[in-house]
């Protein structure tokens, strides 16, 4: 490159940084004000809707639409115990970021609750209520519970409900067996009303109808019930000030929540819906501001607040400038390289673009009087599980992060100082690696007593909570898991690492849904070279993760209850007498696409072979998630001697061990 081109190369640079500056001081700009409007009406849930009410209504656990009466049903049929959700599928906004005001809604419905003619009135248990949700396919807990909160993530479920509750909970602070509840976060109710005093009896069996009101600007919330007739009571049975915006993200999922008790079953109906809600917003003035220079001059002033004047500026300049050439050098020889090679191969598969990791943030050596601080001195609350090897800590650092911290037994290492060695360098190896699908650690400590992983904190739980709790998880969202964790483990092989730990466990959920794999297992070996080691761990890895495809597909964990099947075994039975369909986890109910599940199914079996006879690598699971590449034949019935992996290494770890007859 010509000194010409270098010079042009640093004016550009120069300019563009200037102008990016400029406009990231500006102020964001926000155009007009804008209302906007949701409706919705549902006059009932007759069959003759049903088309189109089955896109807009998501039906979970034992709700269901009742043709008899055209109404939604919580529980479906005779059911104790049981907890059902009807949500309105698409999200609905609620809130405005900007003037942090909730918005204003206006909902009426007609319920019913009926008994079965076995039990008597006044012993009925269970309610209804309406619910505003941050997401539409959990089913929070049965019982007294009411189908409301949410298991997976206790601490963070934002909720906002309205209980129409039948049944007395002392210690829920219940006032009596026939009350309407204000809940907000909590199964304990702000304000709870004694229904009675209006003449109501919420199970008598008649059709009641309830208003709702809220005016975001006033915080007022009232509250009206009366026979299904279409005129609002003189006399609401709440009306007060009520601040809904903590409990609020901008777009929520409104819709019923019901549940029945042990002994007791009280079908719980709605017969009719209407909604309307108006919140404000802003129209954004586009900006020429761009992510990228935020996050620079974010970082200039994080590290370097005391010298921020104009001669770093142009030396960072000079560093871009320096970066951008060998970057384009690299690229130039990469690029010729790649050209040779894909010339002279046969098969054409086009290298599928992995995503840009996000900025580094590297990882570290933390010491130890900074993990003790974050862990309140490894206090006991801190807890947030353990295992033979390890104890896990939910730590939070000095600038406000929240982090995960898993603390080795001493113990474990005290056979092999070799092993901690190499663990060690595992650590630091992963921390160097970035993926969107990979917990990143944050960092270590190794000390002569300890030995410590930080990892980042993943707010919204692991995938066991989603999978074998309450919670109903769309067959859309697990395909996701099965992809996202598939990427994960395909990046990590690449860089000739292995993960060593796949189970549901160590699968996390972010806010937005994406599954990250975390909790390395870093199973040691010093008995082998590290580069056969991470070969032999890597196809380890494709077993365990075509396990965890049974399970996410099933819904059921891998260990058989006694007298079960275990689910392996289960699925190659399923398999050879083509029944795989069955094997799909049925609460999913009508939102599955059958298809499509079997055929993930099928990969996920592949991965069980023997290694010599047919298991893929994480790349080829990749292409066959993506339809990249057609997934071959499965044997028709199970290969009769089937290891996990040749046995010679004698590197086993309990489930994938064991042959399978
Ligand atoms: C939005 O609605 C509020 C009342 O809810 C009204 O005062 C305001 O003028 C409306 N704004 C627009 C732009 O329509
Ligand atoms: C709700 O109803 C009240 C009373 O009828 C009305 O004043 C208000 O504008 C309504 N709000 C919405 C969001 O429709
Ligand atoms: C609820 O109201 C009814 C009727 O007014 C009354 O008899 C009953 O004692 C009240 N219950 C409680 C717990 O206040
Ligand atoms: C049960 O409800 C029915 C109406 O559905 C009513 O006629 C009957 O009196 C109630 N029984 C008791 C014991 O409250
Ligand atoms: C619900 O909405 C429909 C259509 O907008 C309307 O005809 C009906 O009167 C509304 N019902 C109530 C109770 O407001
Ligand atoms: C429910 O039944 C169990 C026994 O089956 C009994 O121990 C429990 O007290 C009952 N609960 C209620 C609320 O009746």
């Amino acid at each position: 490159m010509h000194l010409q081109n270098l010079l042009f190369l640093f004016i550009i640079l120069t300019t563009t940084h200037t102008t990016l500056t400029e406009s990231s001081n500006k102020k964001t700009n926000s155009g007009p004000e804008i209302n906007i409007t949701k409706h919705l009406s549902f006059l009932d849930f007759s069959p003759k809707n049903r088309i189109t009410n089955e896109d807009m209504i998501t039906l979970l656990g034992s709700a269901a639409v009742s043709t008899e009466k055209n109404c939604i049903q919580i529980p479906e049929n005779n059911l104790q115990y049981s907890a059902g959700r009807a949500i309105y599928s698409s999200p609905t906004r609620l809130f405005d970021p900007n003037t942090r005001l909730p918005a204003s809604f206006n909902t009426t419905f007609s319920f019913q609750f009926q008994n079965p003619s076995d039990t008597s009135n006044s012993s009925s248990s269970g309610g209804l209520s309406f619910i505003i949700v941050p997401d539409e396919f959990t089913v929070g807990r049965p019982g007294p519970w009411l189908g409301m909160m949410n298991d997976a993530c206790e601490d963070e479920y934002k909720v906002v409900a309205i209980e129409f509750d039948s049944r007395m909970n002392p210690e829920f602070g219940d006032p009596n067996d026939n009350h309407v509840g204000i809940n907000l976060g909590s199964i304990v109710s702000e304000t709870s009303v004694n229904v009675s005093d209006f003449g109501i009896r919420l199970n008598d069996g008649s059709v009641h109808r309830a208003w709702i009101m809220y005016d975001g600007h006033s915080k007022l919330l009232e509250i009206y019930l009366g026979p299904d007739e279409t005129v609002l009571p003189s006399k609401a049975v709440y009306s007060g000030n009520i601040d809904l915006s903590p409990y609020l993200n901008e777009y929520m999922f409104i819709g019923f929540s019901g549940s029945t008790g042990n002994n007791h079953t009280q079908f719980h109906s709605i017969c009719s819906w209407n909604f309307t809600s108006v919140s404000r917003a802003f129209l954004r003035v586009p900006s020429t501001e761009s992510c990228e220079s935020k996050i620079t001059v974010e970082n200039n002033e994080d590290h370097d607040q005391n010298i921020h004047s104009k001669t770093p500026s142009s030396f960072y300049v000079f560093l871009a400038v320096l970066v951008l050439v060998l970057t384009i050098l690299i690229n130039l020889y990469f690029n010729g390289k790649r050209k040779a090679k894909s010339d002279s191969d046969e098969v054409m598969v086009v290298p599928k673009e992995k995503q840009r990791p996000g900025p580094p943030n590297r990882a570290r050596k933390f010491g130890l009087a900074e993990i003790s601080s974050a862990t309140r001195g490894f206090g006991e609350l801190q807890i947030l599980g353990s295992d033979s090897r390890s104890v896990t800590y939910k730590g939070s650092l000095l600038n406000g992060c929240n982090v995960v911290i898993k603390r080795f037994s001493r113990q474990f290492f005290s056979s092999s100082a070799s092993d901690r060695r190499i663990m060690c360098k595992e650590v630091k190896a992963i921390g160097k690696i970035r993926h969107p699908n990979l917990v990143p650690i944050r960092g270590w400590c190794f000390d002569r007593e300890e030995t410590i992983v930080v990892y980042d904190f993943v707010p919204n739980g692991s995938l066991d909570k989603w999978l074998f709790g309450f919670g109903v998880l769309p067959w859309s969202r697990r395909f996701k898991v099965v992809k996202d964790v598939a990427e994960a483990l395909s990046y990590l092989h690449s860089k000739d690492l292995a993960h060593k730990n796949v189970k549901p466990s160590s699968v996390f959920i972010d806010i937005s849904f994406r599954a990250i794999l975390g909790d390395f297992g870093f199973v040691l070996s010093s008995s082998e070279s590290t580069r056969f080691e991470s070969l032999v761990s890597q196809k380890v890895d494709v077993f365990e993760f075509g396990i965890l495809v049974l399970e996410v597909i099933s819904g059921r964990g891998r260990k058989s209850k006694p007298g079960e099947l275990d689910l392996l075994d289960l699925a190659w039975a399923m398999h050879e007498r083509d029944e795989k369909a069955k094997l799909v986890d049925r609460r999913m109910g009508q939102v599955v696409n059958p298809d499509q599940a079997v055929r993930v199914l099928e990969v996920g079996l592949m991965c069980t072979l023997n290694d010599n006879k047919g298991r893929p690598n994480m790349e080829e699971v990749v292409e066959y998630l993506n339809l990249e590449r057609r997934v071959p034949e499965l044997p028709s019935s199970r290969p009769v001697s089937l290891f996990p992996y040749s046995s010679t290494t004698g590197l086993c770890s309990g489930y994938s061990c064991a042959p399978f007859k």
